[in-house]
């Protein structure tokens, strides 16, 4: 029996469906209540609206927690692989060994681009940004791909699904290749995938390439850390733009855009040169200071989660790895690690933060890592875009099987002019 709730609007009672998750907080079906009752909702922010049915990542908020596919995403940061989490993510279940074979070498099939896509670089400034190259670049791919940009089609899908899984390394790589002035290096299919994307971004022509396993290993975590995140600004975007049933590079592109920003994708960046600006533990009480002042923009960036309520469980992670990388580099008492851990230390015992239940992120400690691997801080967003493209291919496809899926037209409450009359200009 369906689970009702009951409530009065002006006096007159509605009842609308309770439905139930497997896990988390039920939601109350509000499809019906404007045909009911001639009333919106109103959550600018999406802070109470679910926007959709999924099956792929569950957040619990206030206990740190995330799962991919049930499985906790700590865990597969620890015992599996990028590649195997895409699997995961887009077909729900890991794979057996035959599976896997199979997938890992359709993906490595597909690591080139279509080489007249070197001209397409060409265009570019070359101190363009490397996330302003391929997000351009990615939405590219459905001129250089058109025979997988039918959504109606599942071979298409799936062929355009695992271009991009493939194809998108390529292109960061590129991108960082071009901003930098140095020649493109072909995609290396004896390596496995974040070492061959480490390959791409580092190997010169004059010199052999040895990829460090450890920094590997770390940005392959990092990947993992990053793959997917539920209903997050990107990702809700990529659904959005998909419901208009337009091709899947031209979807997944939305979804780069979105990241970008500094609430976002951009926090990485944002956090590593807000440690740069504060410097020294010395000046970190002036910092804190500026955070919790009403009237100064300025945020402790890689600080406060919509979702999270307690310590973000991928900083967790994301710290451990940071140390790891230091200690290859014999960097343990990095200047920027040692302001990054003051700063936690004091903005965790600090009434503001407690109050208001901020606690690190995932980018609090990206940064430092990234940087310490040799990447600048303009490539931040774009390899958690890289591993987002997980994310937002899963929830696309689960878009597309969903029979009730519907073009995504939110209303509004309307506070602008009423009715009136055109006057023509002269009688202004
Ligand atoms: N520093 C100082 N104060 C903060 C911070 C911060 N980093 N984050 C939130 N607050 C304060 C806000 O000023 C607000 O105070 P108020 O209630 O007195 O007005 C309160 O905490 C709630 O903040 P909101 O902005 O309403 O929370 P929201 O859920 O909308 O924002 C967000 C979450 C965007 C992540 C926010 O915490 C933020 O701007 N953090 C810094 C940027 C950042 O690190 N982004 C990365 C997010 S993770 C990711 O995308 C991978």
């Amino acid at each position: 029996m369906t689970k009702k709730s009951k409530f009065t609007i002006k006096d007159k009672e509605f009842e609308l469906p309770l439905l139930d998750g497997s896990i988390g907080p039920s939601v109350i079906d509000v499809t019906k209540l404007y045909s009911d009752s001639s009333f919106f909702t109103y959550d600018p922010g999406f802070t109470s609206t679910a926007s959709c049915k999924s099956s792929i990542t569950y957040i619990d908020g206030d206990k740190g927690e995330c799962y991919y596919r049930g499985y906790p995403m700590d865990i597969m940061a620890e015992k599996s692989n990028f590649l195997e989490v895409v699997y995961l993510l887009w077909q729900g279940q890991l794979p057996n060994k035959k599976q896997w074979d199979e997938f890992s070498n359709v993906i490595k099939n597909h690591t080139m681009v279509h080489e007249q896509m070197q001209t397409f670089f060409n265009g570019f400034r070359r101190a363009s940004h490397p996330m302003a190259i391929t997000v351009a670049c990615v939405a590219a791919l459905s001129a250089f791909y058109p025979d997988s940009t039918n959504v109606n089609d599942l071979d298409q899908r799936v062929i355009s699904a695992r271009r991009m899984i493939a194809k998108v390394p390529t292109l960061a790589a590129m991108a960082y290749k071009y901003s930098i002035g140095q020649p493109f290096i072909y995609p290396d299919n004896e390596l496995n995938y974040t070492e061959n994307f480490l390959k791409m971004c580092f190997a010169v022509p004059a010199e052999k390439y040895r990829v460090n396993k450890i920094f590997a290993k770390a940005l392959d975590k990092i990947f993992i850390l990053h793959a997917d995140h539920e209903q997050n600004a990107s990702t809700s975007t990529v659904r959005l733009a998909a419901s208009s049933g337009v091709n899947p590079f031209a979807s997944i592109s939305t979804g780069f855009t979105s990241l970008w920003g500094p609430l976002h994708g951009g926090a990485n960046e944002a956090a590593l040169n807000m440690l740069k600006e504060i410097g020294d533990v010395k000046n970190i009480n002036k910092y804190i200071d500026k955070a919790k002042d009403k009237n100064d923009p300025f945020r402790l960036m890689g600080f406060g989660h919509r979702v999270y309520k307690n310590y973000d469980p991928r900083a967790k992670v994301m710290q451990k790895t940071c140390h790891e990388v230091l200690e290859v580099l014999g960097r343990t008492d990095d200047k920027l690690l040692e302001v990054a851990k003051e700063l936690e230390k004091i903005a965790l015992n600090d009434k503001y933060f407690v109050e208001k239940k901020l606690y690190p992120n995932i980018d609090f400690y990206s940064g430092i890592t990234l940087s310490a691997m040799g990447f600048p801080s303009s490539m931040f967003t774009v390899l958690f875009a890289i591993a987002r493209t997980a994310g937002w291919l899963a929830h696309w496809k689960e878009m597309c099987l969903d029979p009730k899926n519907k073009i995504g037209r939110p209303r509004q409450l309307y506070i602008g002019e009423k009715p009136r009359e055109f006057q023509p200009l002269n009688k202004r």
